[in-house]
C-alpha cells in the first residue's frame, strides 16, 4: 500500500472512496462532513434525521457520489462520543473500514486525519493511527493458498489535512505508523507460518534478512558454540529435535558507547508438541506459534534500527523445536543452565523456561542494562488474563510501569501479575537448585519466578503472550491468527528510554 500525505480538500480529492467521520451526539454538520453533504444534495443530514447514521463506534455507511464529486464513494465512519476517543479507537475503525472497503474491491481511498484536534490528539497521532490502523487492518496471510482472492487489495491511501502548517507533523506520524505496522505485519507473518516452513534456522534467516536490510549486527550461535558456553537448557529442550537450534543475535547501535541499554529476549520455539510429556492433539497445531516472543523482539528491533533511536538494543532469540524422540529430555532429567543453576525436569511441556533460562543467562552475561522477555509461556496466563492483557512479571517496578504505559500507547494492554517471593516455594526441588514446573496454581507466575532465577538483579521485565499473540476473530485492528503482539509495545518503549538522555 502506497501511503501519501497532502494539504487540500478532501471534497475535491478524486479516489474510490473517501473517509470522513461522524461523532455521536454532534447536533450539527461543520466543516469536510458539510461540504461534502452540501455536495451530495444533504444525504448524510438526512442519514444523521432518519437515525441510520448515529456516530456509534465502527459504525460504517457507504454512500455513492454518483458524480457530485470527484471520488466514487464517501464512507462515514463513527468515532464514538468525542470525549471518550483515543488513537486506539482511531487504528480500529480505521482497520474495520479499510478492510470493508477492501473487500468491496477499491483499490484507492483517502481519508482525514482522523481524530485530530479531539481529546488531545495531535495531527500527528492521527496519522499514526490511521497509518497503522489501515496496514494492520487489511492484513491477510495468503502465502499458502494458491487460489486467487476475491478482491484486490487497497493500492493507494492518502491523508488529507487541511492547514499546510500541520503537513510535516502529518508525514512524520504516518512514517512511524508505517514502521511500527510492518514490524507487527512481519512477526504476524513469522507467528502464522508453519513450523515446518519456519524451523529455527528459517528463524535464523530472517534474522539475515533484517540485518541486511537495515544494518544490524547479526550472530548466530550453533549447537557446538552452545556447549561451549554451557547452555543445557536450550541443548536439553533441541535434543529431541532433528532440526539444529539457532540462537540468534541482533545487535542495533544507535547509542555513542558500547553498553547495552536494552536486551529483548524472545522465546522461539518453533513448533511445541510438548515433547515426552505430549501434548493432546487436539489444539496442537496452534503450537506452531510458540515462537511469537521470538518473531516480536525481531521485528521490533528491525522497527528500531529504522527509527533510529539514540540508544543500542540487543534481541536475543533461542530458537529449538521441542519433539519426543529417542534423543529427547525426559521428566526426572536433570539439566545445567548457563549460570551453572542445575534444573529438574519435572514435564518437558515446560520447555519456554529452560531455553529463556540461558538466553536470560546471555542477556546478564553480555551486561544488558535492563532486559525484557516475551513467551508463549503459560497457559495458565491465558486463563488468567483471556486473549486481551498480556501478563506483566518483573523485579523493578520502574521498568515494569514502563513497559505498561509503553503497551498503553500502542493499544497493546498489558496487565501486572504478582511476584511474591512466597510463590518460589512452589518451585523448590529435591534433587537439583530448581524444579521447571511449580504445580497447576498460579502456573504463570511460578514460571515467571523460575526466569527470575535467571536475571539476577538486572531490572527485568517477563512478558507472557500466551494469551494474546493469537487472536481466534477479527477485533478492530487485529485479524484472525497471530497479532503482532507487542511488537509495537517494545519499540514505543525503546523509543521512550532513549528520548530521556
Ligand atoms: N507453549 C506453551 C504455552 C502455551 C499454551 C502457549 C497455550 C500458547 C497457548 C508452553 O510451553 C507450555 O506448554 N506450558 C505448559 C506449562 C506446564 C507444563 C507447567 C502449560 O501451560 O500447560
Ligand atoms: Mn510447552
Ligand atoms: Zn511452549
Amino acid at each position: 500500500m502506497e501511503i501519501k500525505v497532502i494539504v487540500g480538500n478532501i471534497a475535491e480529492v478524486e479516489a474510490g472512496a473517501i473517509i470522513v467521520n461522524f461523532f455521536e451526539g454532534t447536533p450539527h454538520l461543520d466543516g469536510d462532513i458539510a461540504t461534502i453533504d452540501k455536495a451530495l444534495d444533504g444525504v448524510i443530514s438526512q442519514l444523521i434525521n432518519q437515525g441510520e447514521i448515529k456516530g456509534k463506534l465502527n459504525e460504517i455507511t457507504i454512500i455513492h457520489s454518483l458524480g457530485k464529486l470527484p471520488a466514487t464513494r464517501v464512507v462515514i465512519t463513527g468515532l464514538g462520543k468525542q470525549q471518550e476517543l483515543s488513537q486506539d479507537r482511531v487504528r480500529g475503525a480505521m482497520a474495520e473500514t479499510c478492510r470493508l472497503l477492501q473487500q468491496k474491491g477499491i483499490d484507492s481511498i483517502a481519508t482525514v486525519a482522523q481524530g485530530a484536534g479531539v481529546a488531545g490528539i495531535s495531527p500527528e497521532s492521527a496519522a499514526q493511527a490511521v497509518t497503522e490502523g489501515a496496514l494492520l487492518g487489511v492484513y491477510s496471510f495468503r502465502r499458502h493458498i494458491t487460489k486467487e482472492a476475491e478482491h484486490g487489495e487497497i493500492k493507494r491511501l492518502t491523508i488529507v489535512g487541511s492547514d499546510g502548517a500541520n503537513l510535516p507533523g502529518l508525514q512524520r506520524g504516518s512514517d512511524k505508523g508505517r514502521v511500527l505496522a510492518e514490524a507487527a505485519n512481519l512477526a504476524r507473518d513469522m507467528v502464522n507460518e508453519p513450523a515446518n516452513y519456519m524451523t529455527p534456522s528459517h528463524m535464523a534467516e530472517v534474522a539475515a534478512k533484517l540485518a541486511e536490510n537495515y544494518g544490524l549486527e547479526l550472530k548466530v550461535l550453533e549447537r557446538e558454540q552452545m556447549q561451549e558456553l554451557g547452555m543445557g537448557g536450550l541443548l536439553g529442550v533441541a535434543q529431541g529435535s532433528r532440526q539444529p537450534p539457532k540462537f540468534i543475535v541482533l545487535h542495533y547501535r544507535g547509542g555513542a558507547s558500547d553498553e547495552i541499554d536494552m536486551a529483548l529476549v524472545g522465546k522461539g520455539i518453533t513448533f511445541d508438541s510438548g515433547g515426552i510429556s505430549i501434548k493432546p492433539s487436539e489444539g496442537m497445531a496452534e503450537m506452531k506459534g510458540d515462537m511469537a516472543g521470538g518473531a516480536a523482539v525481531m521485528a521490533a528491533i528491525g522497527a528500531l534500527a529504522q527509527l533510529k533511536p539514540k540508544v543500542n538494543v540487543v534481541a536475543i532469540i533461542p530458537a529449538t523445536e521441542n519433539l519426543p524422540s529417542e534423543n529427547a529430555l525426559k521428566p526426572g532429567d536433570i539439566l545445567t543452565a548457563m549460570n551453572g543453576k542445575t534444573i529438574e525436569i519435572i514435564s518437558t511441556d515446560a520447555e519456554g523456561r529452560l531455553i529463556l533460562a540461558d538466553a536470560l543467562g546471555y542477556a546478564r552475561k553480555i551486561g544488558a542494562k535492563f532486559v525484557v522477555d516475551v513467551a508463549t509461556l503459560t497457559g495458565a496466563c491465558h486463563v488468567a488474563l483471556g486473549d486481551i492483557c498480556s501478563g506483566a512479571f518483573g523485579n523493578n517496578q520502574e521498568l515494569v510501569d514502563r513497559v505498561i504505559a509503553a503497551g498503553a500507547e500502542a493499544g497493546e494492554l498489558i496487565w501486572q501479575m504478582p511476584m511474591y517471593d512466597e510463590y518460589k516455594e512452589q518451585i523448590k526441588s529435591d534433587v537439583a537448585d530448581i524444579k521447571n514446573v511449580g504445580g497447576r496454581y498460579g502456573g504463570a507466575i511460578t514460571a515467571a519466578q523460575f526466569l527470575a532465577e535467571f536475571v539476577g538483579d538486572t531490572p527485568w521485565v517477563h512478558l507472557d503472550i500466551a494469551g494474546t499473540s493469537m487472536s481466534e476473530k477479527e477485533r478492530a485492528y487485529l485479524v484472525k491468527g497471530a497479532t503482532g503482539v507487542p511488537v509495537r509495545t517494545l519499540v514505543n518503549l525503546v523509543l521512550s528510554l532513549a528520548q530521556e538522555r
